[in-house]
């Protein structure tokens, strides 16, 4: 157990778990589980640099941790924990701000994209949100850090904030590295296939949740936007939904794109959209099961938060206290 390389990885709890979110990075972070020391948490802390309904915010945050047992991440074997648990996060975080330039965190794409999407409150945590990131990830000592495409630049800036640490101050972090999958990486949204499949998406329709009911998954599949061709093939430039499409049959099934492509080569769009939903449907259905029933039992949600949160903050604090020797801190 303790030469396994270690993963961290989070999802904010400022929506529902949706089908980008799990083909991105849960299925991964199952899939990885068995062979590596793995570290898993609800960022609700991320999630409040957007306003959140406290209450809202609550009942997310339990959900998403039962769906994350749901998905197969044993409680037993991961380290599955709530952000906000660990209070040496926000103290990492700070030290981490002082050795982090102004002009790294105004390229962050998503900072950008955010601020347009929340111009009435472009708060100092929307900024410095991915500093708050590299803490988490940082803190776990992690090596590996699986994410869709749209967290590779924060995982870059990460490693350069561990690298000008290290340099300053010794060995101390660990350089991580992200795990991005070759298929799924980036979902698009199923009715404007440009943009990415997003929780917040001002258009539902485009998005498909873990917990949605099978009809509502197989509406929105058979609404999807495609185009004016008939032939099931990857071309993501000139064919977004269809390769949108087939990114999520492929990932879904085990399949390469070319074989997708072959197996659906000669039916038309009806047919093909009814299999992806299908698929997502069968894929979903036993998450959503397990995840009701692990919301009866708050005891043992209760326990498993706990449990996580003793085990995250013993690493936590042995990181902390090593770091804040290194820059000069006198401990108590
Ligand atoms: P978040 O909550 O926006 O997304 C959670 C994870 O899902 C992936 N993802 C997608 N992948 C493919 N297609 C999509 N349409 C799609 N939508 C979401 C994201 O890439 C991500 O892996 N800052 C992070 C959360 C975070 C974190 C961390 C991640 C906080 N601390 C430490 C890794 C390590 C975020 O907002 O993800």
């Amino acid at each position: 157990m303790n030469d396994k390389k270690t993963i961290l990885s989070g999802i904010q709890p400022s929506g529902e778990l949706t089908l980008g979110s799990y083909l991105g990075a849960i299925k991964n972070w199952v899939e990885l589980s068995s062979d590596y020391d793995c570290f898993y948490c609800i960022v609700d802390m991320h999630a409040v640099t957007v306003r959140q309904d406290p209450a809202l915010l609550r009942k997310r945050t339990l959900e998403q941790l039962a769906q994350y047992i749901a998905c197969g991440l044993d409680p037993e074997k991961n380290t599955i924990f709530i952000q906000s648990h660990i209070p040496e996060l926000a103290q990492l975080t700070w030290v981490l701000m002082c050795h982090t330039g102004f002009g790294e965190l105004s390229r962050m794409t998503q900072f950008k994209d955010k601020s347009a999407k929340n111009s009435d409150n472009i708060n100092a945590g929307l900024f410095t949100y991915p500093v708050l990131m590299a803490a988490d990830i940082l803190l776990y000592q992690a090596h590996l850090v699986p994410v869709g495409g749209d967290q590779k630049q924060h995982v870059e800036l990460t490693r350069d904030i561990a690298l000008r640490f290290n340099a300053l101050h010794g060995e101390v972090f660990t350089i991580p590295e992200s795990f991005i999958p070759k298929i799924g990486a980036r979902i698009m949204s199923l009715t404007s296939p440009e943009n990415k499949m997003s929780k917040s998406d001002a258009d539902p329709d485009g998005c498909v949740f873990l917990m949605q009911k099978p009809e509502e998954i197989m509406r929105r599949f058979k609404r999807a936007v495609t185009d004016s061709e008939t032939n099931v093939r990857f071309d993501p430039a000139k064919k977004p939904g269809i390769s949108n499409l087939i990114s999520v049959y492929s990932a879904v099934s085990g399949n390469s794109i070319t074989e997708t492509e072959a197996l659906f080569s000669g039916k038309g769009y009806g047919d093909f959209k009814t299999a992806v939903g299908e698929a997502v449907v069968e894929l979903f259905r036993p998450i959503r099961e397990e995840t009701d029933r692990l919301l009866g039992d708050k005891a043992y949600l209760e326990s498993a938060y706990k449990k996580g949160a003793e085990k995250a903050s013993g690493v936590a604090g042995k990181t902390l206290r090593k770091i804040y020797k290194k820059i000069g801190f006198i401990p108590l």
